[in-house]
């Protein structure tokens, strides 16, 4: 006992682990910068997007399902966080390599990640669970076709491109407000795997994504994207055919064109892995004077969540862990707390108001307020006639050229391989509501007899879940 070095030294050992991220456990970080190369001044008056901006940032990629040390060339999409460490303060977006998401209401998030992650009974991942969760949600259609095709296994992070998804908001100097989404293109080429070239791959080398993404930094071969909006006027918003808040939606280009905004450039490999990626923590609730959020209740939910699970995974003082620190004064009255390393603002006073006259609110740098209008209430949109959750799918099925066409049935159909019947079904039919060409292949793909595909879809959304509840189901 008296070697008390190596009792330091067992006890350090033990407590050295900390919780992983819920999801997106598994992800590869870099630093950069980001330069406007336009003006969007009209739109919006946050500093990081005026002309010629150059702000640094850290970024980290994640795939979403697998734990830690899971493979990287998983089908699944993927998670970009970016930090810009602007001169008012941190902007976090954090986004995906898909422009929609699997869902649109928050209470379906954490059944999302159990029916993707392990099964409690067998502790193994499960299509079963997977295809049933997704098919039940018409919403997740887009999604699914988007994980299933050619794009569900990036060759590379440097050869996606990444989206906010979500509709966010810009306000200019005069408070004048705009719904945007924002997106960001690569610079060098979309290049995906096949799933064989995958299953090769991860024997081999479970970290091939983090690898070249390392690796290019290295030999100066900076991976660069160029960032886009796409900008709703409040108006438009009000007359839309869609609810433009529904993040299981996209805008289509031709109705609201890409406005180029400047460029993202990868530049610095981190010193660190543990200090830098793991600890980092993004949350799409860090924004700056000139962009807000927006009406979409899945945001809504997000902003809640992160830091709620970073105050867990890494304590309440996580934003002074130097990678989440702003690079600009910060002025607060959060005081104390575990791992309080800064000097807890010495002497100050730590309540407000104070007639030291220490730091008061700045109203004139909160987001302009929204007028809401009708009944606060969980709503399903489903229940909305005028909801399509297939046209987006359908759009994307007729402008693939036939090669992709045929990679996305065969992944379907080899995906669903250990589902049951019933489960296929449901996903026909889907596709057949989104263009009878791609339920026609589908069916086949699927082994399904067409003529009852196309009976099943004569239900509505409920009948047909119904209908296909039971697993023996021929
Ligand atoms: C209501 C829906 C959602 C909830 C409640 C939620 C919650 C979370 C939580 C708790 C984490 C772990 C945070 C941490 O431990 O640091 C996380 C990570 C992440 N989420 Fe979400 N999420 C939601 C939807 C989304 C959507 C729609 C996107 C993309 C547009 C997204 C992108 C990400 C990314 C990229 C990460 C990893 C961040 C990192 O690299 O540290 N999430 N999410």
């Amino acid at each position: 006992m008296q070697d008390v070095w190596l009792m330091e030294k067992m006890a350090h050992f033990n407590r050295e682990v900390i919780p992983e991220r819920r999801m997106h456990a598994k992800g590869w970080g870099a630093y950069g910068t980001f330069t406007v190369t336009q003006d969007i001044r009209k739109y919006t008056k946050a500093a990081v997007l005026q002309p010629k901006a150059k702000t640094d940032l850290f970024i980290r990629f994640s795939t979403v399902a697998g734990e830690r040390g899971a493979a990287d060339c998983e089908r699944d999409i993927r998670g970009v966080a970016v930090k810009f460490y602007t001169k008012e303060g941190n902007w976090d977006m954090v986004g995906n390599n898909t422009p929609t998401f699997f869902i649109r209401d928050v209470h379906n998030f954490s059944d999302l990640n159990r029916a993707v992650k392990r099964d409690p009974h067998t502790g193994r991942r499960s299509a079963q669970n997977n295809w049933d969760f997704w098919t039940l949600l018409p919403e997740c259609f887009h999604q699914i076709t988007v994980v299933m095709s050619d794009r569900g296994i990036p060759a590379s992070f440097r050869n996606m491109h990444f989206f906010g998804e979500h509709t966010y908001s810009l306000y200019n100097a005069k408070n004048e407000r705009v719904w945007c989404k924002f997106h960001f293109k690569t610079e060098q080429g979309i290049k995906n795997l096949s799933n064989e070239e995958a299953a090769k791959i991860n024997g081999m080398n479970r970290e091939y994504h983090g690898q070249d993404l390392y690796d290019a930094i290295e030999r100066g071969d900076y991976p660069k994207w160029k960032m886009y909006i796409q900008v709703m006027t409040e108006e438009q918003a009000k007359s839309h055919y869609e609810n433009p808040f529904d993040i299981t939606k996209i805008w289509r280009h031709k109705e609201y064109p890409l406005i180029e905004v400047g460029e993202l450039e990868l530049n610095r490999n981190p010193e660190n892995y543990f200090a830098e990626v793991e600890q980092a923590a993004f949350t799409p609730a860090h924004v700056v004077p000139g962009i807000g959020f927006s009406p979409d209740r899945f945001l809504q939910g997000r902003l809640f969540s992160y830091g709620d699970a970073q105050r867990y995974r890494l304590g309440i003082n996580y934003n002074q862990i130097p990678v989440n620190r702003a690079k600009c004064e910060v002025n607060d009255y959060h005081r104390d707390g575990a791992m309080r390393t800064d000097g807890n603002y010495g002497r100050l006073p730590a309540y407000t108001p104070n007639s030291e006259g220490y730091w008061t609110a700045q109203p004139e740098v909160a987001e302009p307020p929204l007028e809401i209008s009708g009944a606060m209430w969980r709503y399903d949109p489903k229940d909305d006639p005028t909801d399509d959750c297939f046209r987006a799918g359908g759009d994307l099925w007729r402008v693939m050229t036939e090669d992709k066409k045929k990679i996305l049935i065969s992944n379907t159909a080899g995906d669903m391989k250990p589902v049951t019947t019933n489960i296929k079904y449901r996903h026909a039919v889907h596709c057949l509501h989104a263009d009878p060409e791609y339920g026609k292949r589908m069916a086949k793909a699927l082994g399904l007899p067409l003529a009852k595909v196309k009976e099943l879809a004569k239900l509505t959304n409920d009948e047909l879940n119904k209908a296909t509840l039971d697993p023996e189901m021929e």
